[in-house]
């Protein structure tokens, strides 16, 4: 029973299993209309998988396994507790996610999605060069907010720009290949551009909220890749119209696929669709990372990326 899967693991699966696949975009209640009596469920993080959903299945399931590396959407603990199995999508996908947060740093800082546009208007005129000035990566200062697999790819990426690099984390390390461990508040007022990586739990949620957005430097940059209820939308969008933030990148939102008009109608946001993961290479060994998992556990075998 797939939510969401791509051919590559779809084809690994259907060789095996009798499955049902919901489609490139399936109804938000496709899942949980069509799961029960499933051995196997496929869902994705815009999928909630909760005790209810769980028993709504009903005995027969052994395994739910996530296409993607985040699993927010999942209650581990109703999982667990069922003797049930979830898995992930870690690794594959990180490079894609690092060079789409770059991407997003970039455009917000050289306003390419504004710049775009008056092309695209016909508004292009002798002195509307001049009027598009942006700011530079090099000579910046870079917080990481978290500092997993992604972060860290982020991070190396980043080393070619010429650039002081902070990172806040829970488990803060020692200062190494360039990199700089800051509390929070720190970090928040010392980077001109801040960077979300953190997964969204009890503790980060809306940990970018009012209080942290009047520590940020004022004319920072904020991008936002992780997961969007890590940010209070609320106080990000008083945070970009007061000019505190200078712009933001995102794409990620508290309420997929609702991105706020407030944020729509700004100039200074640059918003993608939750498309972090979206490359080819990267969606196709997330499809068959996924698959594995799902085979493993069927066969009684450990699966590669166990969450529970
Ligand atoms: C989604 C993601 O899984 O990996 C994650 O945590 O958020 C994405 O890769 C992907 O967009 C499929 O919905």
């Amino acid at each position: 029973m797939a939510h969401i899967l791509p051919d590559a693991g779809l084809a690994m699966l259907e060789e095996r299993f009798e499955v049902e696949a919901g489609g490139p975009r399936p109804e938000p209640g496709w899942l949980r209309a069509h799961a029960g009596g499933a051995a196997a469920v496929i869902a994705d993080p815009s999928v909630r998988v909760d005790g209810d959903f769980l028993d709504s299945v009903g005995s027969s399931l052994r395994v739910v396994a996530n296409f993607g590396v985040g699993y927010d959407n999942i209650d581990v603990d109703a999982v667990r507790s069922r003797g049930l199995r979830a898995t992930n999508t870690p690794d594959v996908l990180t490079n894609a996610a690092a060079e789409l947060t770059v991407a997003l740093m970039l455009a917000a800082a050289r306003r390419v999605v504004e710049a775009d546009a008056i092309v695209r208007a016909d508004r292009w005129s002798a002195s509307q060069g001049s009027a598009l000035l942006g700011r530079e990566l090099a000579g910046a200062t870079v917080g990481l907010v978290g500092f997993g697999r992604i972060a860290r790819r982020v991070a190396a990426l980043l080393r070619g720009f010429d650039l002081r690099l902070l990172v806040y984390s829970r488990s803060m390390g020692a200062d190494a290949r360039g990199v700089e461990f800051r509390e929070l508040d720190d970090l928040l007022a010392a980077s001109d551009f801040v960077s979300l990586h953190v997964p969204l739990t009890r503790e980060t949620r809306h940990l970018i909220g009012a209080r942290a957005l009047a520590v940020i430097r004022r004319g920072a940059i904020l991008v936002n890749t992780s997961r969007g209820a890590v940010v209070d939308t609320g106080a990000l969008i008083d945070a970009l119209r007061s000019r505190r933030l200078a712009a933001a990148g995102l794409d990620v939102y508290e309420d997929e696929p609702d991105v706020p008009a407030e944020l729509r109608e700004l100039p200074n946001t640059v918003l993608l669709p939750h498309v972090g993961s979206a490359t080819v290479t990267a969606r196709d060994a997330m499809a068959r990372l996924c698959a594995e998992n799902v085979i493993a556990v069927m066969e009684g075998r450990e699966p590669p990326a166990p969450v529970v």
